[in-house]
């Protein structure tokens, strides 16, 4: 994917001006047309900047009310793959995502081109969908409980994402989970969990995941890395931050990059 395009307000104004500046040497009596033309002109430009400036504010909006309405952060996983591949680039070829709704963002990440993807579903694929059901088929998706070790071996995937089972782990299996996902993984870790205050999952839905989610603040997840001993990946760090301010996208969801172990 290529560079955002440069800020098309000011693209509309070196292009755009450029018959106008032309008209104004050679027919400066006509000023009343000249008027409504600078006045076309300005209006455009005006439009142009709103429209510009508005995007990214609105799909955080919208992500915002998505994750309030109970949306998951493995929706956001979609969102931020284009994101993930800038921040990760080569090490985004063998992805495994753990987390409810892996099927969908297995899904996603095989869109990808040079992209190979696994997942891990730590509650039920009873009412999975057909699609879903063939990813299992396949042998890329998997039903594991993940307070338990993961069934693969040491550094069998580049990246593992996570989202939201975490969430739902006292820091008891934490401490079993987490360093799991570290051993499986080569390049790193990426965890997408919620905001404190966030969604609430409906009482339906809590018999699936056992306890009601509890969403911990940054500064409680990063002493909680420390307290198990794993690194906070600060290249990656920058990357995806630098990568999310030029798309002007803030993920709706708390994103951590951890380092995998050695
Ligand atoms: C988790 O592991 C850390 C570091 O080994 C330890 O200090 C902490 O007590 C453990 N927490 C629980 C709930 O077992």
């Amino acid at each position: 994917m290529s560079r955002r395009p440069g800020n098309p307000a000011r693209r509309l104004a070196d292009g755009g001006s450029l018959p106008f500046v032309g008209s104004m040497h050679s027919k400066s009596r006509s000023s009343p047309i000249l008027s409504v033309a600078l006045l076309v002109v300005g209006a455009i430009l005006l439009i142009g900047y709103c429209y510009s400036g508005s995007g990214g504010r609105i799909s955080d909006r919208e992500a915002l009310s998505k994750a309030e309405g109970g949306a998951s952060c493995t929706l956001e996983i979609q969102r931020s793959i284009p994101i993930l591949k800038k921040a990760y680039g080569d090490s985004m070829r063998k992805v495994l995502h753990v987390g409810p709704d892996t099927c969908s963002a297995v899904s996603s990440l095989l869109k990808e081109e040079d992209t190979e993807a696994w997942g891990v579903e730590p509650y039920d694929l009873d009412d999975a969908s057909a699609n879903c059901k063939s990813l299992v088929r396949k042998g890329l998706v998997r039903m594991a409980d993940i307070k338990f070790p993961l069934p693969y071996r040491a550094k069998s995937f580049s990246l593992v994402v996570v989202s939201d089972a975490l969430d739902y782990l006292s820091p008891k299996y934490l401490n079993k989970t987490l360093p799991e996902l570290a051993r499986v993984s080569a390049d790193g870790i990426v965890i997408f969990s919620g905001h404190p205050g966030q969604q609430r999952v409906k009482g339906a839905e809590m018999s699936k995941f056992g306890r009601p989610a509890k969403f911990r603040s940054s500064s409680w997840w990063t002493r909680y890395f420390v307290q198990i001993g794993l690194q906070e990946n600060e290249p990656a760090i920058k990357k995806f931050e630098q990568a999310y301010l030029k798309k002007s996208f803030k993920p709706a969801c708390q994103v951590f990059h951890l380092q995998s172990s050695d």
